[in-house]
């Protein structure tokens, strides 16, 4: 199996200086030996170029911080990604903060006719510029794929939507804005809060995510966000929100991917190094890199 791993050190999605260190944490924690030994044919195609805005003050447009810099980002990953899966390789993209989600979704959703994502998040990142308190780019992704947000987003490659609201279900949801409730009512997208997961228990909640995107979709990305975890597992995260989900749940939760067998991408967003304890949360990723491509199935 080939695999190609993108580096994209954004962090002008949000305000908090060093998610861009991201991609190297994660090579540093051993991502790419983790994966080789899993016999992947891994390239590491390095780190997407991300422009600086100049000056010293965030260039918002409207309510969108650093819309032009993020856009371009974007463009440049989306265009990488596609390219990759032209190529017939397995896209393994490291962030960054999740704004980076908007480039993958839009290299990646041209491949398929119904693309299944898997947010696995805090987050539901469903917000637009009318509705973001924070007019923060990475609390927007998911609603850019649906078509929602300022048009230099949802039309990057010239399509959009990029992914159907039925073909989406998020996992770990603890933190909704007022405008996202509503969209995910509204849209009637698929979501397992921390009260399911409490309830009903992590193997029911992914086997019933792996049911539900098998029948409808012909590929599934994977967006993890670490803050899905909790702090005290995942404490190098920019927006992080008490009562997460466990080291154990999302090792199960990988594991149950790997042997559904049903990703054909997926990312891992988020992960601040500077507000991390020793590169804790970059480890924590890449063991669940381990597990997602396979590790306790050899
Ligand atoms: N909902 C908040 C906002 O829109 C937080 C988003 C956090 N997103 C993330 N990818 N960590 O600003
Ligand atoms: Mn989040
Ligand atoms: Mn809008
Ligand atoms: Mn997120």
């Amino acid at each position: 199996k080939d695999m190609s791993i993108i580096g994209v050190p954004m962090d002008l999605g949000q305000n908090r200086r060093g998610v861009d260190m991201g991609p190297s944490a994660m090579r540093y924690a051993g991502a790419i030996e983790r994966l080789q030994r899993l016999q992947y044919n891994v390239s590491d195609l390095g780190d997407i170029p991300i422009n600086r805005p100049d000056g010293k003050d965030d260039k918002r447009d409207g309510n969108l911080r650093n819309l032009q810099q993020v856009a371009e980002g974007n463009q440049a990953l989306a265009e990488m990604v596609d390219q990759e899966i032209g190529k017939n390789r397995f896209p393994l993209i490291f962030g960054g903060d999740h704004s980076i989600a908007i480039g993958s979704l839009s290299g990646i959703a041209k491949h398929y006719k119904n693309l299944g994502v898997i947010w696995y998040d805090a987050h539901g990142d469903l917000n637009c510029g009318e509705t973001s308190p924070s007019g923060n780019i990475h609390g927007m992704p998911l609603a850019v794929s649906l078509g929602i947000g300022h048009e230099k987003l949802t039309n990057m490659l010239h399509y959009q939507p990029k992914v159907k609201p039925e073909n989406i279900v998020i996992v770990g949801a603890r933190s909704l804005d007022p405008g996202e409730r509503e969209l995910i009512r509204e849209k009637g997208i698929k979501v397992y809060t921390m009260h399911e997961i409490d309830r009903i228990g992590m193997t029911k909640v992914m086997q019933e995510t792996i049911d539900y995107l098998q029948e409808r979709t012909d590929g599934v990305h994977l967006s993890l966000d670490l803050d899905g975890l909790d702090p005290s597992e995942a404490p190098g995260v920019g927006t992080p929100v008490l009562g997460g989900l466990t080291y154990r749940e999302s090792h199960l939760a990988m594991e149950m991917l790997a042997e559904a067998d049903i990703l054909t991408s997926a990312e891992f967003v988020e992960v601040n190094p500077i507000l991390d304890d020793k590169n804790k949360t970059a480890t924590v990723a890449v063991g669940l890199m381990g597990s997602l491509f396979g590790e306790k199935l050899k």
